[in-house]
């Protein structure tokens, strides 16, 4: 037993940068890997969740109450792996364990034998022979627990969310139980599969010749509105089939016209050449162009027409059968026998027929009643609300006309699932466990075949294959979509769902030795006893970020369908919805109303409070807790920060663990986070003391200077370096009851944070630019001007983790935009706006204390829209600093006037404002002067900054004025060194491969030396 005043080895070290590699790595791995399992969103890697786990379990060899058992044994154990020398020295034991657990973080060891007896020996040394509780009470898809099992401890995992205890049923008890016993489950599974394929096969009728359609490729349509027009138009976002090197298809439109009639648009497949062969999509940026008149359906027109045919997913028949409207058939993909990969054919009559069948048979089965209510179909409603400002959920698609759970599928998609449900709900009730257990299996992959085959699945065009519905957290409104056939075993079919299931079945099985414990119950709520938990270690929902409940319903409403008899699902279904219960979910969703009020941050702190005072109350005095968390705006940390110091816990360490690939999250030039910060704490002790808050504050900048060293040292950056310094802060203040100043008034979370960020972002101005601008505020000597100041920091903080350059372009097959993005990113001209992004909240949390007064900047150095702060390129800033002439003719100026004063520049920037740089937005002080704003940096009017001054000498070097900026340089060398250590720094902090960062090194190296 570890005494209570033991530390831990991660409340002491932790090797980030080893977990951070395999974690990330981790997230590349599918086969057999337990995420394929089911989806569930914002899954946390095995990786870092076993390394945490370890380092929570295991004692530190270093502190003087580590048992001596463990300081004897584990170097004997350490031995067996090889990993590091664990030598004579606790040092030596500590540096040798902590490399064991980087190591034992690597998946491919994940079932290693070795590894596995030797990580639980661990385990059982430090903590006797009863195994360890590990609870986690927002267990999710259950990365953590099924880490515990791993490693010989009991877990109890559990969720409010039916779906998501439906994945932890199967993974965490059901698996272990009957995984041993895998060949027999897979034939249950196949039968019940088989018989919902006997069912479906009619419908996707194989072809007279040996092809076999793989999928079916349909576009949404709408009719032309141009007078004299009135054709269809297929809406397609891209008219690329495949985009495979030695396989390229695409189709081309041409427009068919017979006198009398209305046009019509026909279409061929063929083998482009290069890009440019292949025709722009007709639909884009949320409107629509007609191929036949050149017509265009703007944006509101558009989502009307989509709305009165309830998003266009299928196809109208009139009586006789015949297609009048609705989605089309544009291209087929098919396999043929000794042919590797897809080819593609026009669509024929011959695929139509089997779709009216599938029609026919959905209407008689409309009406059917399949288990206590339910409907065969899923005729739930779809909540059109946006859940938050961070987040979309399921909200893109109402705005096109969704409006239940059924319009997301066409017929046949929905006769194919209601056919697999149904197959599954003859066997849930099986009194044979191992038949019901597999038909919990194949109930995963019925979700399968929902994610992978919607109105909303892509065709991945190198790989050709059918992409998931949810690439993202949220639904996205799609243009054509694919529908893979239900058939055989190619992506999207029923066989090749059930097929990764039983591969991750696999997986499972060989590491976890005993099952643990699930259940569906609220954080807030744990029916566990007093201190029984040896370690609570979870993950709760970040702020706003994904609305879980919302997502989840996707799969719900065909799983509650497949499995009505599940506890989980009838204890939880809300009544009124029939879906899972949104009201009880610790996220912030404005579309649910709890006591009067719409969700939001204040109830997401309030929920988050609950749940850490609840893992207070069943941790064992002598336990360790540990929570994951990952979010872009400081509100969010502060309202997770403050539940966490108001459940009456301390932060005793904590450690960002690169979890995204960073150039994945978001391309073009906006802060990701790459890494979730694991925060490690232990229950506040009942005798803690009253801090004070000047001892407080001289110990911040110390502990925040020291930690951004080390993490730097292991490729922490920007962002994910910003939020991993809450981590040293706020051990320092949750250790007391609380803090006070000389007089006596409790200092507030909020204030002390608000104090956490100015140091952080101190901290980061003098590294890049000097001390002078990191003490500067309003007017210190020495110090470059506030607009230099704040682009340093924006730069700084735009960095990333993984060294990824923040304008890395996105990946293939995720280029093409939904129309939902083009419509939230796009503003009024519909194309992205260039420059780097921040969210406003960061933005204004470092420039305040920093005596950067925002509003004066905008519009010369940032744009702000939307809680969005964008950093002008350079490019923005020419007619700004150079007036209508432009660069061009102000260089040819300076090249003339070389001679003049000073600085020639000086008198030539900002030609168009008389008394100085016009600024928008509002001085602070109220007092408004015209267009000349007073401050520091601008005290003469019509100065330029130093800023100015570089980013003028970067246009000239753009634009190829060489002798001017030659003259522009020794001027400003004349003038003093400002000007070139503003430039260097801003080298060092210009993302590679940015045009700024071209420009720049192109012009220093015109110095003079
Ligand atoms: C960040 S996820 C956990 C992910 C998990 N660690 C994994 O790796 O898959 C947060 C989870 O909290 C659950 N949740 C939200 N509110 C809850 C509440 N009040 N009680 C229990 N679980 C809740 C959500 O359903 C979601 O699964
Ligand atoms: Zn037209």
């Amino acid at each position: 037993m570890i005494p209570k005043d033991c530390r831990r080895l991660a409340e002491v070290d932790f090797p980030i940068a080893e977990v951070s590699r395999h974690a990330v790595r981790e997230k590349s791995i599918r086969h057999g890997h337990p995420s394929t399992l089911h989806l569930w969103w914002a899954r946390r890697p095995l990786a870092s969740s076993r390394a945490m786990l370890l380092g929570l379990l295991l004692p530190d060899p270093c502190d003087p109450k580590c048992p001596l058992e463990f300081k004897e044994q584990a170097p004997k154990l350490l031995r067996q792996v090889g990993s590091g020398n664990p030598g004579t020295t606790d040092a030596e034991l500590r540096r040798a364990l902590l490399k064991f657990i980087g190591d034992f973080a690597n998946w491919d060891l994940a079932t290693n034998r070795t590894y596995l007896d030797v990580s639980r020996a661990l385990v059982k040394v430090a903590h006797g022979k009863e195994p360890p509780l590990i609870v986690d009470p927002f267990a999710g898809g259950g990365s953590i627990p099924l880490e515990a099992l791993r490693l010989g401890c009991d877990a109890f995992a559990s969720d409010l969310n039916p779906v998501a205890c439906l994945i932890l049923k199967v993974m965490l008890e059901d698996i272990p139980r009957y995984g041993s016993k895998l060949a027999e489950l897979r034939d249950i599974c196949n039968e019940i599969k088989g018989s919902a394929e006997k069912e479906i096969e009619t419908f996707y009728p194989a072809g007279t010749d040996a092809a076999r359609p793989v999928a079916y490729f349909w576009a949404r349509t709408v009719r032309c509105e141009s007078p004299n027009c009135g054709a269809e138009i297929p809406l397609v976002s891209s008219f690329w089939l495949s985009k495979k090197s030695t396989h390229r298809r695409a189709l081309r439109p041409s427009v068919l016209r017979r006198p009398g009639e209305v046009p019509w648009v026909g279409l061929e497949v063929f083998e482009p050449s290069s890009e440019e062969e292949v025709p722009p999509g007709t639909a884009a940026n949320g409107r629509a162009q007609c191929p036949c008149c050149g017509g265009v359906i703007p944006p509101k027109r558009l989502q009307t027409l989509m709305e009165s045919q309830r998003n266009g997913v299928d196809v109208q028949f009139d009586p006789a059968g015949q297609r009048v409207g609705g989605a089309r058939l544009i291209a087929v993909a098919y396999t043929r026998p000794g042919v590797t990969g897809r080819e593609y054919r026009l669509p024929s009559d011959n695929d139509y027929a089997p779709v009216l069948a599938a029609h026919r048979r959905v209407r008689q089965l409309e009406d059917a009643k399949v288990a206590a209510g339910t409907t065969a179909f899923p005729t739930e409603p779809v909540n059109p609300i946006r859940p938050s400002p961070n987040a979309r959920g399921l909200s893109a698609v109402t705005r096109y006309g969704v409006k239940t759970f059924s319009d997301l599928f066409n017929a046949r998609q929905k006769l194919s699932l209601y056919y697999l449900a149904s197959a599954i709900r003859l066997e849930e009730r099986s009194t044979d466990r191992n038949r019901s257990a597999a038909a919990d299996l194949v109930a995963a992959a019925l979700g399968k075949r929902a994610d992978y085959s919607s109105g909303g699945t892509r065709w991945h065009l190198t790989f050709e294959k059918a992409t998931c519905t949810f690439s993202k957290q949220a639904l996205s409104q799609t243009w054509d979509y694919i529908e893979p056939t239900a058939v055989g075993f190619t992506s999207g079919s029923y066989g090749a769902g059930l097929e990764t299931v039983l591969q991750a079945v696999e997986t499972l099985a060989a590491a976890i030795p005993s099952p643990g414990q699930t259940s569906v119950a609220d954080a807030g709520h744990s029916t566990l006893p007093d201190a029984s938990a040896s370690v609570w270690f979870t993950d709760p929902p970040y702020y706003d970020a994904i609305p879980y409940a919302d997502l989840s319903d996707f799969f719900f409403v065909w799983l509650k369908r497949a499995l009505p008899s599940n506890r989980d699902f009838i204890d939880r279904t809300d009544p009124e919805t029939t879906l899972t219960p949104k009201r009880e979910e610790c996220v912030w969703n404005s579309a649910y109303v709890v006591e009067g009020k719409a969700k939001d941050g204040a109830f997401f702190e309030r929920c988050v409070a609950g749940a850490f005072a609840e893992g207070r109350r069943i941790l064992r005095d002598e336990g360790v807790g540990a929570v994951v968390f990952a979010h872009k705006t400081t509100e969010g940390w502060e309202a997770l920060l403050s539940g966490m110091v108001r459940g009456g816990w301390v932060i005793t360490a904590s450690w960002p663990i690169a979890t995204e690939r960073s150039g994945r999250l978001q391309s073009q030039g906006t802060a990701a986070l790459a890494t979730s910060v694991h925060l490690v704490c232990r229950p506040r002790s009942e005798d803690a003391r009253v801090g004070d808050w000047a001892d407080v504050l001289r110990e911040l900048p110390n502990r925040v200077g020291d930690w951004m060293e080390r993490l730097q040292s292991e490729g922490v950056r920007g962002a994910d370096l910003v939020f991993a310094c809450i981590g040293p802060a706020l051990e320092i203040f949750s250790r007391h009851a609380k803090v006070e100043t000389a007089d006596g008034r409790e200092v507030a979370l909020a204030e002390y944070l608000a104090k956490v960020w100015e140091v952080v972002g101190r901290s980061a101005l003098a590294q890049v630019l000097g001390t002078a601008e990191a003490k500067a505020r309003n007017g210190a000597a020495g110090a470059v001007e506030e607009d230099a100041r704040l682009t340093a920091l924006f730069l700084w903080t735009l960095q990333s983790t993984n060294g990824e350059s923040a304008e890395a372009p996105s990946e293939e097959g995720e280029d093409e935009q939904s129309a939902d993005d083009e419509e939230d990113e796009g503003g009024s001209s519909g194309r992205k706006a260039k420059g780097f992004t921040l969210v406003f909240d960061v933005v204004r949390r470092f420039a305040q204390p920093l005596g950067i007064e925002l509003p004066k900047w905008e519009g010369r150095v940032i744009e702000t829209k939307k809680g969005v702060v964008r950093l002008l390129p350079v490019a923005e800033r020419a007619k700004q600093l150079f007036g209508d002439d432009g660069a061009q003719a102000v260089a040819a100026r300076l090249e003339r006037e070389t001679a003049v004063g000073t600085n020639p520049l000086q008198e030539l920037l900002f030609p168009d404002v008389e008394a100085g740089p016009k600024v928008r937005g509002r001085p602070s002080g109220g007092k408004r002067t015209g267009t000349v704003v007073s401050d520091e940096s601008l005290a003469t009017a019509g100065e330029a900054t130093t800023l100015d001054r570089v980013h003028a000498a970067m246009l000239l070097q753009a634009g190829g004025r060489t002798n001017a900026l030659r003259a522009l340089l020794r001027a400003e060398q004349e003038r003093g060194p400002e000007f070139l250590r503003l430039a260097n720094a801003l080298s060092a902090l210009y993302p590679k491969g940015s045009e700024e960062k071209r420009l720049l090194d192109a012009m220093l190296l015109a110095v003079p030396r």
